[in-house]
């Protein structure tokens, strides 16, 4: 690997990805990706950032929770097992050189590329009570492409909503080595997370915290068994010995994500024979989940200790990554003239 931007300390493919500071993250967010991150640590170099200019974009009118959503990322990072020993844990607003390339690139990315790119029209549309109409947000993809390729990943995990980014980011990389005739950026691959199962709220619509159908990370053990009980199931069954279907019942779903392999056998059996209820069904969804969450749960309780210990952690996550930042850009500014 000869790519001298990268400041590469290893030889371990290096990857990268970010998340916008929106809140708790809750069951969808962690099965859908955190949990993917963490297992990655054990493989590669990873930087994980939260990406809170991105969160501006669209929230630029109300601003008041960032700096608290920032915080509370991290910490549900670290008790997801994100571990600040193993990977950089950093936030992008404290990287002013992920600014700096982002102005670069902003002078080589043709405007009809951004304009063209199916997430601005259809965020604009869906926000319709948001002024969406700035410079920054049409820009949105060329500043995740700075945040990309100041880190020189080899991949980027992320959901299948941001491939046209990604895709954008290799076109920004591609035109960037053309124009000045040198392999600066080598393009980045997307790393699809492999549950891009929709995980199910308990009103059996997609998980999310709009529609108030979430379990949290940060919801007690309590909690998650309360609300896994309000869950709803197959509709026709009202009765106790109504018989059910377990397609297309969202704890059913959730089984087959949790649970082993004999108890989602017996489970689909047994639901359509009406041998099992679903009060008792549910409990059997419970146990597996709630003892998934442990290690979480107890990981929370130790940070709540040392609370001071997470500005400390992310300054030092900031401290790495500025470092592979600073030399991404002086190699820029050679090659660009600057
Ligand atoms: N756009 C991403 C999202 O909304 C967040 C993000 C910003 C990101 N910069 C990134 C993800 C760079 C991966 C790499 O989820
Ligand atoms: Fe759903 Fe289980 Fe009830 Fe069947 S028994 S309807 S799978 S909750």
């Amino acid at each position: 690997m000869t790519n001298s931007a990268s400041g590469r300390t290893s030889n371990r493919r290096r990857l990268l990805s970010g998340m916008q500071p929106s809140g708790r993250l809750h069951l969808g967010n962690w099965l859908g990706a955190l949990e993917t991150w963490a297992a990655e640590q054990a493989k590669h170099d990873c930087y994980f950032f939260v990406a809170d200019w991105h969160a501006l974009s669209t929230n630029y009118q109300d601003t008041a929770k960032i700096r608290g959503h920032v915080r509370e990322m991290i910490i549900d990072w670290l008790s997801a097992g994100l571990d600040p020993d193993r990977s950089t844990l950093f936030v992008q607003s404290r990287i002013p050189e992920h600014a700096v390339l982002h102005v670069i690139l902003s002078m080589i990315t043709p405007v009809p590329w951004l304009e063209r790119n199916p997430t601005y029209k259809e965020k604009q549309e869906e926000l319709k009570e948001r002024d969406l109409t700035t410079y920054g947000f049409l820009g949105y993809p060329v500043l995740q492409a700075a945040d990309i390729l100041i880190y020189q990943p080899d991949d980027v995990p992320v959901g299948v909503d941001q491939l046209p980014h990604l895709e954008l980011c290799r076109e920004i990389a591609r035109r960037f080595n053309h124009l000045y005739a040198k392999p600066v950026f080598k393009e980045p691959a997307a790393l699809l997370s492999k549950t891009a199962q929709k995980i199910p709220g308990t009103d059996g619509r997609k998980m999310s915290k709009s529609y108030n159908n979430a379990i949290y990370l940060t919801d007690t053990e309590a909690t998650v068994r309360e609300k896994l009980k309000t869950m709803v199931t197959d509709p026709a069954r009202v009765k106790r010995t109504d018989k059910g279907n377990p397609d297309i019942c969202p704890v059913f779903s959730l089984h087959k994500i949790l649970s082993p392999q004999p108890v989602i056998e017996r489970v689909d059996r047994e639901c359509r024979t009406a041998a099992i209820g679903c009060i008792d069904c549910k409990k059997l969804v419970a146990d597996p989940l709630a003892a998934r969450l442990t290690p979480l749960w107890e990981k929370r309780k130790e940070i709540e200790r040392h609370p001071d210990q997470v500005e400390a952690i992310i300054t030092q996550g900031c401290a790495k990554a500025q470092t592979v930042a600073r030399q991404t850009v002086k190699e820029v500014y050679d090659v660009i003239g600057l």
